[in-house]
């Protein structure tokens, strides 16, 4: 018995050294350890033996079942360090102190105008809030006071999903949900909100049409709030972008979801007002259009209209950062063209 468990542990050496992977080696467990393998094999033998000799071979036996245990558990780790060499061996070899031979990245031209936009109005108290671009029909038209028929529904043709949510148009999507998560402000701490987006519409591409484009949104609500208080945020803001002190001046403009509704121009920095072809010779550039948020508006919000009030303009963020950057090609935005995009820098 003792001799034939040398031969065993004989035998386990020389067949661990030829072995090369851990499928040889999960084979050789089975042929040692394994139900019928050598070394139960001679674990089932010790019954025929006196209860002395069982004794002692029993001893041996499993001496020799715990080497062969841990010769196969330390030939294991053996093998997968030597497969983690081999693996670092064949792959490509990167020195990540090199400096980069290619030009680190940009923000975005609309990114770069909409942060700006945005640090001005933090600054005089405005939350920055985020509206859903996939939205109900509702949030997009409705709460705005654009019933379903309403013939402000056909500029704004938009891509609907199969479960009837849509692609929002407008920032404006946003309104209602934000009147009803900050409900009606508190007396002299008005409701200021700043919301910029991506929105959609069915266009034909051209110039200065895009399916895709974005529009920034503005909301202040209180008790006291006027259209003062509209041209005074406009003015600030427009100031700060174009870098210039800008005039602004109110045209009549119909939005349903203001009362009044204005388009708001500013001056033409190019021909300070005598007219030129980029203001079509009248002086003023239309901007951005804006108004006193509709009573029906607030109502749906969840705000009373006899007790507030409110103003809300919409940005087009795009054709703003069009004007700023004196970029002719609105498709330029979403072509990837690093050429032209990275050129911006503030
Ligand atoms: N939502 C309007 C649009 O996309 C813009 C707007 C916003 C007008 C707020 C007035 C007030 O055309």
């Amino acid at each position: 018995m003792l001799d034939n468990l040398d031969k065993i542990r004989q035998q386990f050496k020389e067949e661990l050294n030829a072995i090369n992977s851990k499928d040889e080696l999960e084979k050789l467990r089975v042929a040692f350890l394994g139900k019928k393998g050598l070394v139960t094999e001679a674990l089932k033998n010790l019954r025929n033996l006196s209860s002395d000799e069982k004794k002692i071979a029993g001893k041996e036996v499993n001496k020799l079942k715990h080497e062969i245990e841990e010769a196969i558990a330390s030939y294991h780790k053996t093998l997968e360090e030597r497969e983690y060499l081999k693996e670092i061996e064949n792959a490509e070899h990167y020195d990540y102190t090199i400096p980069s031979s290619r030009e680190a990245g940009t923000l975005h031209p609309i990114t770069i105008v909409q942060k700006k936009i945005e640090d001005i109005f933090k600054t005089m108290g405005f939350i920055i809030e985020d509206g859903l671009e996939i939205q109900t029909e509702y949030n997009n038209f409705e709460a705005v006071n654009i019933p379903k028929n309403h013939p402000a529904r056909d500029m704004q043709d938009t891509y609907y999903l199969e479960n009837g949510q849509i692609l929002k148009t407008h920032t404006s999507a946003a309104q209602n949900t934000i009147m009803k998560k900050y409900g009606a402000p508190k007396k002299g701490e008005p409701l200021k909100v700043l919301f910029p987006g991506r929105c959609f519409r069915n266009e034909n591409l051209d110039a200065s049409h895009e399916n895709t484009f974005f529009q920034l949104e503005g909301m202040m609500i209180g008790d006291d709030i006027s259209i003062s208080n509209l041209i005074y945020f406009m003015k600030v803001l427009l100031s700060e972008v174009f870098e210039r002190d800008v005039k602004v001046r109110l045209r009549p403009g119909f939005f349903p979801f203001v009362e009044p509704g204005f388009e708001l121009d500013i001056n033409c920095a190019i021909c300070e007002g005598s007219g030129c072809s980029t203001c079509k010779q009248s002086g003023w550039i239309e901007l951005l259009p804006c108004g006193m948020i509709h009573p029906n508006v607030l109502k749906m919000g969840g705000i009373d209209p006899d007790k507030y009030t409110g103003f809300a303009f919409g940005l087009g963020l795009t054709r703003l950062a069009m004007m700023k950057y004196n970029i002719k090609d609105i498709r330029l935005f979403n072509s990837g063209n690093l050429k032209q995009l990275k050129q911006f820098t503030r």
